[in-house]
């Protein structure tokens, strides 16, 4: 039993050690909000927060997190930056089939968590690694324009 602190609450996950997180998320604790893509780090579909980081967890093992605290999508909203991200989201309409979105929105978070004025240059080097088959990048990068004048 591994015990991971998920969204502010500690959780108890029965499975071994090297599983990575994104299938405790969403097969052991029925998290489905963090999607699986790829599974080898190319897609960005799986990302959460690791002490507010953007983190592929897809090749995050359960055994490596130790105390570190995991943010996903279902508690992003509930921070200041993710808040804002969320919103600029609905305001804009960036979804079209919606599948990349949520690690999207964790790491636009993660971005404007830790820089709240980022240029386009940010923004592209920030999001580079999260891919929309949809093509949604520019809607997307407004998005993150408007969320960082938010007040
Ligand atoms: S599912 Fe993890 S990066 Fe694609
Ligand atoms: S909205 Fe469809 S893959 Fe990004």
């Amino acid at each position: 039993m591994i015990t991971i602190n998920i969204n502010g609450q500690a959780r108890e996950i029965d499975a071994a050690p090297d599983t990575p997180l994104l299938w405790a998320l969403r097969d052991v604790l029925g998290m489905t909000g963090t999607k699986f893509g790829c599974g080898i780090a190319q897609c960005g579909a799986c990302t959460v927060h690791v002490d507010g980081k953007a983190t592929r967890s897809c090749i995050t093992q359960i055994g490596s997190i130790g105390d570190k605290k995991i943010t996903t999508i279902e508690a992003i909203g509930a921070t200041p930056a993710g808040k804002k991200i969320q919103k600029a989201w609905l305001d804009l309409e960036v979804v079209q089939c919606g599948y990349c979105q949520s690690g999207q929105i964790m790491t636009a978070s993660a971005l404007l968590a830790s820089n709240p004025n980022p240029s386009d240059a940010d923004i592209d080097a920030a999001m580079t690694g999260n891919i929309c088959r949809c093509g949604t990048y520019v809607r997307i990068r407004a998005a993150i324009k408007k969320a960082a004048s938010a007040a």
